[in-house]
């Protein structure tokens, strides 16, 4: 399939191999492990199919991407059967066993994660949803359609009396226009009664990430305000920071309708079960396997990235449960506290699990922590398989690669935890996400 490499690709021996990149759609039962190539460049999987229908509804740093999910859906799962994932962020898992008749179970510690999930996977009658999204906008219009011209661009940033919140972060963050845009929006999704809230709230999300004072290059993590014009790396010219939400709540109101109705075309009656909760201690629903992408080592910050949304949607804020928590470090010590925490996670989920049950675990594994974690939960290692990451997302330097691990629920007894499968795949050294 792959005819032009990007630089990166060049550098990146993985993609010198003679057999083309994997189609997942074909991948049966059957298909050989050792037959399979999750090396896609760049050209065999543009940008669009990563982020497909619902993928993007709301931007995830941290997620993988859904065709390596189908790959091992189809090769480990049949419809019917129930899959968990434990770390189920934004939903790739839940949306893709959906689209394969698979049910699933979700949990996640960060509640705004959760709602997107349930966003991504709910069924819509969609003359209903379009009618809400077009009156909530119309509400919001109406409201807002005052003085606000008469503002200078970027006038203090105290916000009229018509905001009841008092949030020193959205103060701070939003422009007096755009804030009172937002909260009226906020304000109808909690008078307007209507059906689809949870949907209507990830709009609102979404937007309030674009409308914040930042830099267009540094949406992830902007580290203070943006509130006079800039030198735009993004754009190369000079940007001034947005003073308005409301055209994109309108944009993304048209986007998200059309997302989701993709997805509707491809959706099945399989179940998808979300829930808040810690994965070490909560959620019993029996499953027939695990496919999961766990939090890195003192990486990325889970409720950090969409702390806006925390604040606008009145969200309770768990980070102090995140595993791995990129406010602990990567420290030897943080590194053992991580192996603890992600056992302890896994040991819950194969008591769940059938005897022979596959937990299918894609992580970057620089540190080498995954050998170990294995160890602890006592699981037959069936295969590792390494694939580099093309840096899709964010600004990163060096290589980046994750690592499935196949690992299988033992038929009781002790036998050596050691590598019972193949090894013809190079050990993993690297880290990455989509
Ligand atoms: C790498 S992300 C998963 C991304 C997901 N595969 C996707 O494609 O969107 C890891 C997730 O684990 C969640 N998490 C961290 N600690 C947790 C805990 N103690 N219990 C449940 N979820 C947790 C984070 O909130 C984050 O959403």
């Amino acid at each position: 399939m792959a005819t032009r490499k990007t630089n990166e690709e060049n550098r990146v021996p993985l993609y010198d191999v003679e057999f083309p990149p994997t189609e997942p759609a074909l991948v049966t039962s059957e298909t050989p492990l050792s037959s399979l190539n999750l090396n896609w460049a760049e050209r065999d999987l543009p940008e669009r199919m990563r982020t497909k229908h619902v993928h993007r509804l709301h931007p995830y740093l941290g997620k993988y991407i859904p065709q390596i999910v189908e790959v091992f859906l189809r090769k480990y799962f049949t419809p019917g059967q129930t899959i968990l994932d434990p770390f189920a962020g934004s939903g790739t898992s839940l949306v893709q066993a959906n689209e394969l008749g698979i049910n699933s179970v979700g949990y996640d510690i960060s509640a705004f994660n959760v709602l997107l999930c349930r966003a991504k996977t709910a069924e819509y009658d969609f003359d209903h949803l379009k009618r809400e999204i077009e009156d909530i906008l119309k509400r919001v219009e109406r409201d807002t359609s005052t003085s606000w011209t008469d503002l200078p661009l970027f006038a203090g940033l105290a916000v009229s009396d018509s905001i009841e919140m008092d949030d020193e972060y959205l103060h701070t963050w939003f422009a007096p226009r755009a804030l009172n845009e937002l909260m009226t929006y906020r304000r109808w999704i909690d008078q307007g009664e209507y059906q689809y809230a949870d949907l209507l709230k990830v709009i609102l999300s979404r937007s309030a990430r674009s409308a914040r004072l930042t830099t267009h290059f540094d949406l992830d993590f902007p580290k203070k305000p943006q509130t006079t014009p800039y030198w735009c790396y993004k754009h190369s010219r000079t940007c001034a920071p947005t003073t308005e939400a409301l055209k994109f709540l309108q944009r993304y109101s048209a986007d998200t309708l059309k997302r989701v109705k993709e997805f509707a075309a491809l959706r099945t009656t399989a179940r998808v079960d979300v829930f808040n909760v810690d994965s070490r201690i909560g959620g019993d629903i029996p499953v027939d396997g695990v496919i999961t992408s766990p939090p890195y080592v003192g990486l990325i910050d889970y409720h950090e990235q969409h702390n806006y949304a925390y604040r606008l949607l009145g969200m309770i804020d768990q980070r102090s449960l995140e595993i791995g928590a990129a406010a602990e470090g990567s420290s030897k010590r943080a590194q053992k506290q991580y192996q603890n925490d992600i056992a302890a996670v896994f040991k819950r989920a194969l008591e769940i699990m059938p005897i022979g049950g596959r937990m299918i675990v894609i992580a970057g594994d620089r540190s080498n922590l995954y050998e170990g974690i294995a160890k602890m939960i006592d699981v037959e290692v069936e295969d590792v398989l390494t694939r580099h990451v093309n840096r899709r997302t964010g600004r990163r330097s060096g290589e980046f690669y994750e690592s499935v691990f196949i690992w299988r629920k033992r038929h009781g007894g002790s036998a050596s935890v050691e590598n019972s499968g193949s090894d013809h795949h190079s050990h993993p050294n690297g880290t990455g996400d989509e």
